[in-house]
């Protein structure tokens, strides 16, 4: 048998599955990594500190800095205008949230902050933010300010082509709210998929 033929005739054979045993250790490990993830973002494994100073872009040209928030908490969630599922049923939740929090809600200044500064223009996540509540301000920013805020963060994010045209993408990114202190130090990860009345309560025990 020449190697070649070898080659063909060993492509033939079917391929055993990988046992199941290691299937399960897979899961397990995937399920551990992320409840790691998790508690590393708490700071409850001693991670690094989630958070930093920022300068980015409101919906009207202005710049604005972390500094500028002092005194208040803020709720950050970093997504894009162009998000057919994930961002919209976030922010929906986050309105509600801010609905059910009352006067705790006037302590608290949500942040939506772009993966996609390309087409996220001021004017476009202006329009984005006021369209689930008044309360939600959008910032975008340069590539290089939001690649920095992203990274402070610890913000996962990546454009993927769905076509052949320059607008043709989407991007993934990952979906945690980060509830920083009046001090501008991160408090703890609220999880996004939550309802509106889930992501209240949470904030709630967090919030004075
Ligand atoms: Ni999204």
């Amino acid at each position: 048998m020449s190697a070649k033929t070898a080659a063909r005739s060993a492509a033939k054979q079917p391929r055993p599955g990988p046992p199941a045993y290691a299937v399960i250790g897979l899961l397990v490990a995937l399920l551990l990594l992320g409840t790691g993830a998790f508690l590393w973002l708490s700071g409850e494994a001693g991670g690094p500190v989630v958070g930093g100073p920022f300068a980015l872009v409101d919906g009207n040209g202005h710049t604005v800095t972390d500094g500028d928030f002092r005194g208040k908490y803020l709720l950050v969630y970093f997504g894009y205008t162009y998000c057919p599922d994930v961002c919209p049923t976030t922010l929906n939740a986050v309105a509600d949230a801010l609905d059910r929090l009352g006067r705790k809600a006037d302590r608290l200044q949500p942040l939506f902050i772009t993966v996609d500064p390309r087409r996220d223009t001021p004017a476009v996540i202006k329009q984005y933010t006021a369209s689930f509540t008044p309360r939600l301000l959008g910032l975008t920013g340069t590539a290089t300010q939001i690649a920095a805020v992203a990274k402070e963060y610890r913000v996962y994010y990546a454009e993927h082509r769905t076509g052949p045209g320059p607008e043709d993408y989407s991007v993934d990114h990952s979906s945690i709210l980060y509830l920083m202190g009046p001090d501008g130090r991160f408090i703890a990860p609220i999880r996004a998929d939550g309802t509106g009345a889930e992501i209240a309560a949470d904030i709630s025990k967090l919030v004075s």
